[in-house]
C-alpha cells in the first residue's frame, strides 16, 4: 500500500482523490496516538497526493505563549516560525476558528509572505476532542485560486477525522 501512495496511484478527480487519501490516512494511522507522528503523517500523505500542494503543515497553538502559532510538521520549502493569532490567515483562522479560503493572498489584508511563490491558500483551525483549537493546518499553492469549497470540506473532514 504505502509505497504506491503517490500523485500517479490516486483517482484523478479530486473529491475521490481526498475519500482515497483519508482512508489511508486513518489506516496508517490506526492505533498511533502520538500527535506529532499523527500531524506530520497527515502533511506528508496530503501533500505527496495532490501537485497543486506547495506548503503543505501544521502551525500548532503554543502552550506557552499567549495567543502564539509556532510551526508544527510541514512538507515544502522554510516556513515562517511564529505566527501571532489575528496575523495574516493562519492567524485569522486562528483567531476565529473558521476555515479561510484565500484565492489571492497578496490581496489577503496582513498576509504573511514566508515564501513569495505562495499565491493562494486554503486554512483550516484544528480542533482535539474537547473542542478545543491544538493547530490550524495551512496549504499554500503557487497557483491563483487553487483551491475551492471541495478542499475545503475535504480537509476539514480529514483533520476533525484524526484529531477530534
Ligand atoms: N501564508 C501564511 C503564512 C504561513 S506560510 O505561508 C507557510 C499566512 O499568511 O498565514
Amino acid at each position: 500500500m504505502a509505497e504506491a501512495f503517490n500523485e500517479l496511484t490516486l483517482p484523478a478527480e479530486k473529491a475521490e482523490r481526498y475519500a482515497t487519501v483519508a482512508e489511508e490516512i486513518a489506516s496508517v494511522l490506526d492505533g498511533e496516538p502520538n500527535l506529532t507522528a499523527r500531524m506530520a503523517t497527515v502533511a506528508s500523505m496530503l501533500a505527496a497526493s495532490f501537485d497543486t500542494f506547495f506548503w503543505t503543515g501544521f502551525y500548532v497553538v503554543d502552550p506557552q505563549k499567549e495567543r502564539e502559532l509556532v510551526v508544527g510538521p510541514y512538507q515544502g520549502t522554510l516556513g515562517c516560525l511564529r505566527i501571532a493569532f489575528g496575523r495574516g490567515v493562519c492567524g485569522t483562522a486562528a483567531a476565529s476558528g473558521q476555515t479561510q479560503l484565500v484565492p489571492d493572498v497578496h490581496a489577503f489584508p496582513g498576509h504573511i509572505a514566508c515564501d513569495g511563490l505562495s499565491a493562494s491558500e486554503v486554512v483550516v483551525p484544528v480542533f482535539d476532542s474537547a473542542g478545543q483549537l491544538i493547530a490550524v493546518f495551512d496549504v499554500d499553492s503557487t497557483e491563483l485560486a487553487a483551491f475551492d469549497e471541495v478542499d475545503a470540506q475535504w480537509l476539514e473532514k480529514i483533520l476533525k477525522a484524526t484529531f477530534s
